[in-house]
């Protein structure tokens, strides 16, 4: 049995204050379901601590970070690792699209940061989408743009598990994030998320094993609000989401994460 787990990634926003409540207000709303689900707040990295200060010793929710860079301690200024932030997290989110885009985070970079938090203890998520609209049959024929190369999920998924140890497959969580779908308003269809997580499992399964590909959590990302995530949870091959805009709103993700134990449960 796969355990549910709704992730929300606060991305760049709130104050210290903000968050805090926001992080109390959310300790409420699932007070009592993290027994069927297991819940993880992403805050802004300086928040983080206020953020643990105020979930104390809670099983309500988890902490995560939205992005760390591997070892421990050295001479790189402005970047904080994995090996830090080991005592104050358990998750950490790596290869969100607005890195790979933005940050320019490249296959090797991903993959480098995966192996590492998995050797330090914390549960990476890993995020894989095409950055554009891979079946959109309007495209012009001829050789695919670097950016549509780019775009093929398992690739994508392939060279973030390179060489990360078979046993640690199923520990490692892939969040499908098509980047069409993130901050739009415009969800994937349901149909259309379960065929390809399909496929990502049969992907992971090459590399690591059709038992360890089973185990592995599959997430969706993009545009998730409390109204859709029926539409997700009901979905076999989905374990959860994450979820970015709505997960501001205590209210809405609470009722998301109630969904999630609801249906799965049943
Ligand atoms: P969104 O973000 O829920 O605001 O679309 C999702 C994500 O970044 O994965």
């Amino acid at each position: 049995m796969r355990k549910p787990l709704v992730v929300g990634n606060w991305k760049m926003n709130l104050t210290a204050e903000k968050a805090m409540s926001l992080a109390r207000s959310i300790a409420k709303q699932v007070d009592g379901l993290g027994e069927k689900v297991d819940v993880v707040l992403a805050p802004a990295l300086p928040w983080l601590l206020p953020v643990e200060g105020v979930l104390g010793r809670s099983t309500h929710a988890m902490l995560g970070v939205q992005d760390a860079d591997a070892g421990v301690v050295g001479a790189q200024t402005g970047s904080v690792s994995m090996g830090m932030l080991k005592p104050h997290a358990s998750y950490v989110i790596i290869g969100h699209s607005e890195r790979r885009l933005a940050r320019k985070e490249t296959h090797q970079t991903i993959n480098a940061k995966i192996i590492d938090a998995l050797k330090r203890g914390l549960t990476p998520i890993v995020c894989v989408g095409e950055f554009v609209h891979l079946y959109d049959t309007s495209r012009k024929r001829g050789r695919p743009t670097k950016l549509e190369a780019e775009s093929n999920i398992y690739m994508q998924i392939r060279r973030a598990l390179k060489d990360v140890p078979e046993g640690d497959i199923s520990k490692v969580v892939v969040s499908y994030e098509p980047v069409w779908a993130i901050g739009t308003g415009e969800p994937a269809d349901p149909a259309y998320v379960s065929q390809v997580v399909r496929k990502l499992r049969r992907t992971v399964a090459r590399l690591g094993g059709k038992r360890r590909a089973t185990r592995m959590r599959v997430l969706y990302g993009g545009s998730v609000t409390a109204k859709n995530a029926r539409d997700y949870a009901s979905l076999k091959e989905i374990d959860g989401v994450l979820v970015g805009a709505a997960s501001l709103d205590a209210k809405a993700f609470g009722k998301i994460v109630a969904t999630f134990a609801d249906i799965k449960q049943s």
